[in-house]
């Protein structure tokens, strides 16, 4: 997989050189590069952001920079094939970013995330990145950050672990929160008495379906509690 991340802030990204990203991009299975927008800025004050048409708070990215700098990315893909690229623009208006997401996005060959800043990108980015890719607005959830990058970071780590041939265990893929629209079931290793408190007695009884009815349970248990949207769903 491929992934290219537009950003005005490209030193945000220097943690994608270690943990399980770090190994991917070491072994070749994941390639990515981060572009700084203000080198598709052409004016002396590399300027990337205007004030709003209509009036308003805040500042808008505006479109020409991130035009010249999709233009450079997006024209490395094979013309024959049609595009084969997902541009991800990360907003808080955006649809909202779920498991079902992240695997379905582990499979595309070549991702492409523009961090915007500000009040947003001028619109006419997004409907013009439509007509030479697949496009998504994705929000990390209901609240505002400051920017995308905080949020492509987060589609990244859930993402990038999903590739195929990126995990040694993929049991552990399967069994966790949210993969059977259910929360994880808790966890526990040695000792087995710790500060008073008892690993549940069913996991040292060595009965695995008696073990797998337990951990059933305590995820439905958790659910209900913590997330009953999940089961309403
Ligand atoms: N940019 C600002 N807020 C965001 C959010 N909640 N999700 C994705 N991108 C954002």
């Amino acid at each position: 997989m491929r992934i290219d991340i537009v950003t005005i802030f490209p030193e945000f990204f220097s943690v994608l050189d270690v943990s399980l990203i770090g190994k991917a991009r070491q072994s070749g299975l994941i390639e990515l590069a981060v572009h700084d927008l203000r080198d598709s800025t052409h004016d002396r004050h590399r300027t990337v952001d205007d004030t709003p048409y209509g009036g308003g708070a805040g500042m808008v990215m505006k479109p020409e920079p991130w035009g010249e700098a999709l233009d450079g990315i997006l024209q490395a893909d094979d013309p024959g094939a049609g595009s084969s690229s997902v541009v991800i623009f990360p907003s808080p208006a955006g649809e909202p970013f779920t498991q079902a997401i992240a695997r379905e996005l582990a499979l595309a060959p070549h991702l492409v995330f523009g961090c915007g800043r500000y009040e947003g990108i001028d619109q006419r980015v997004v409907e013009h990145t439509k007509t030479r890719a697949t496009v998504r607005e994705i929000s990390l959830g209901d609240y505002v950050l400051n920017g995308g990058e905080v949020a492509a970071m987060a589609m990244i780590e859930a993402i990038g672990r999903l590739v195929p041939g990126m995990v040694g265990n993929p049991e552990s893929l399967t069994e966790e929160s949210h993969e059977a629209g259910l929360l994880e079931y808790p966890s526990y290793t040695k000792p087995s008495v710790w500060r008073d408190l008892d690993v549940p007695p069913v996991l040292l009884s060595g009965n695995h379906g008696a073990i797998a009815t337990w951990r059933h349970e305590q995820q439905l248990e958790r659910t209900r509690r913590v997330r009953p949207d999940l089961l309403s769903e």
